[in-house]
């Protein structure tokens, strides 16, 4: 394997076994008395949108909506994944107005709003993009357990390992799978209209 596509397994084992130690220890947890654990992946965020202003968890309260997390500058998953996502709020027609998508950056550094508005251009408008400061990025990528990390380039420059999954939370807030995007998007469509 190429050292890329070693990276990329790395960065999917380890979202693997971080998920399948949260429900071993959730099972755990729901072994004894008392109350049942809390939603185990994402919570409240404070961001801020591509048009600059702020944008919380709470603004998409009563939605069922995807999000996944990336980088303007990635080369190649997250392009793609915009672009399958779009065709999601495509097939959705004016559903997709009842529903959404978040494009969470994991590189606050380089995204900034301007920086995601213009990238975002190419895609549906119905995706918003997210970025802010370092803290409240890596607070939302801890309570999405995401990874990310930053990995220098031969120039100089440098490029973000991240997670790829792309989760389908419910009108509530709350995680209900990872979202598969590798099928029609009218197949995908229809599954997100199941929580409208
Ligand atoms: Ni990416």
């Amino acid at each position: 394997m190429t050292p890329k596509a070693t990276r990329i397994v790395l960065v999917i084992a380890a979202f693997i076994v971080g998920v399948a130690l949260f429900f071993a220890a959730s099972l755990l947890i729901g072994g004894r008395a008392g109350p049942p654990p809390v939603a185990a992946i994402g919570g409240p965020f404070t961001l801020v949108d591509q048009d600059g202003n702020t944008f919380t968890d709470a603004q998409m309260k009563g939605k069922p909506y995807l999000v996944f997390f990336g980088f303007t500058h990635c080369p190649d998953v997250c392009p793609t994944t915009l672009f399958e996502v779009s065709e999601v709020m495509r097939a959705l027609g004016d559903d997709a107005n009842r529903a959404g998508a978040l494009f969470i950056s994991v590189d606050p550094e380089r995204d900034t709003p301007a920086a995601l508005k213009d990238y975002l251009s190419s895609f549906d408008q119905r995706v918003r993009g997210l970025t802010g400061d370092p803290a409240a990025i890596e607070a939302t990528e801890k309570a999405y357990r995401v990874y990310a990390k930053k990995v220098p380039t031969q120039d100089g420059d440098y490029t973000m390992d991240h997670t790829a999954i792309v989760y389908l939370m419910d009108k509530d807030g709350r995680f209900v799978r990872p979202f598969d995007l590798k099928r029609k998007p009218e197949d995908a469509a229809a599954e997100l209209r199941r929580y409208l």
